[in-house]
């Protein structure tokens, strides 16, 4: 393959990795397996890519001794990297493996948290690496248009496109062989399970501090368009009847536990406060300003928790009242509820 045509495929792949990763925050339904599948296809096609770019570059950056040059390829190499050697890890592994970074005071991660955010990171640098001298891709003629479609099937271009295509496949392939191996199980969201039955690790998706909150003075709003505005203290939703729920809580950091809830259900809140016919979704928020917005339907099958696992509801899990949303990731299971907010 060309120089152009590695720097291009380097820099589709990564925004692609991105992407794929990023929307597989909120893929919680089995039926969204598929993009956790191409995330994995992708990463063995941006693995040889990489391969291949690295050591075509490095000798003519040492022989040109283009210093800046060399620097900005040596970090986008890392970056690179880190993120393919992180994903691939998380999965051949077999394990939950968390980085404690706590005595630093940045907290304790997962491999998997830590690949994402190196991810992230390549995007901008990517850009800035290739662009220079690709900046032609942003603003094509129509020249460069049919010239690009003249290519795109030269055998040379398809047999890069195999090439990466037999990459892809393979490496996702023996990262789930070795995986199996050692024993490990993952969900298809590639979190790792935790024992069934127990209180969740209490997570924040960005280490957001717990909360102080005074029961004497919380309440549930319910808003927006119902017929009646209402306002809920902890005893009168419970007067509301009680439900148990055992829901999967799947957290994006990278594990999965299943595990029983207690509360109400959020369409008994929704039918108190008499639902507007034309309403179509509900915004569900936390005294921390986090939030989730649901259609009415899937709204329906949530429970407003005020306990888990048997015992009361602790404080960093989300208490008094934390959202219990099957089948999406933990990100949208709210937690410190005060603002239910009908549209
Ligand atoms: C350039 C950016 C990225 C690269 C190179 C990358 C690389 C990888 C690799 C190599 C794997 C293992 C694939 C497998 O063998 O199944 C993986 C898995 C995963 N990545 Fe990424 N990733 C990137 C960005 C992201 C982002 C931004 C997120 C989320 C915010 C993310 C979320 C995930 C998840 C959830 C898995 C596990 C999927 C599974 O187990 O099937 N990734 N990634």
């Amino acid at each position: 393959m060309s120089t152009a045509s590695i720097d291009r495929a380097l820099a589709v792949l990564v925004v692609a990795m991105a992407t794929t990763g990023l929307l597989s925050l909120r893929a919680g339904h089995p039926e969204q397996g598929w993009l956790f599948v191409v995330h994995g296809l992708l990463a063995g096609a941006l693995a040889l890519t990489v391969a291949v770019k690295i050591s075509r570059s490095v000798p003519r950056a040492l022989s040109g001794r283009s210093v800046a040059r060399l620097a900005l390829g040596l970090v986008v190499s890392l970056f690179a990297v880190a993120a393919l050697s992180g994903g691939y890890l998380w999965v051949a592994s077999g394990e939950l493996i968390w980085i404690d970074a706590g005595g630093a005071g940045l907290g304790r991660w997962t491999i998997l948290t830590l690949h994402a955010w190196a991810g992230l990171i390549l995007v901008p640098l990517v850009i800035v690496h290739v662009l220079p001298r690709r900046w032609r891709l942003l603003r094509p003629g129509r020249d460069t248009l049919a010239r690009v479609g003249d290519r795109a099937f030269t055998r040379r271009a398809l047999l890069g496109a195999g090439a990466m295509a037999i990459a892809g496949v393979a490496m996702w392939a023996i990262a789930g062989i070795i995986e199996r191996a050692v024993g490990g199980v993952r969900r298809f969201t590639g979190s790792r399970w935790l024992a069934a039955g127990g209180v969740p690790i209490p997570t924040t998706f960005f280490g957001e501090p717990t909360p102080a909150i005074d029961l004497a003075t919380w309440s549930l709003t319910v808003e927006g368009a119902v017929d009646r505005r209402t306002n809920h203290d902890l005893a009168s939703l419970q007067a509301l009847g009680e439900v148990e729920s055992t829901a999967v809580l799947d957290c994006t950091s990278g594990w999965a536990i299943e595990t029983a809830w207690r509360g109400v259900p959020l369409s008994a809140v929704l039918d108190e406060a008499v639902v507007a016919p034309a309403a179509r979704r509900i915004e569900v928020r936390s005294v921390t300003g986090w939030g989730t917005s649901l259609d009415i339907a899937d709204a329906r099958r949530c429970v407003l928790a005020w306990s888990v696992a048997g015992r009361a509801l602790p404080a960093a899990n989300g208490a008094p009242l934390r959202l219990i949303a099957p089948d999406r990731r933990g990100l949208d299971w709210v937690k410190w509820v005060d603002t239910i907010r009908v549209e």
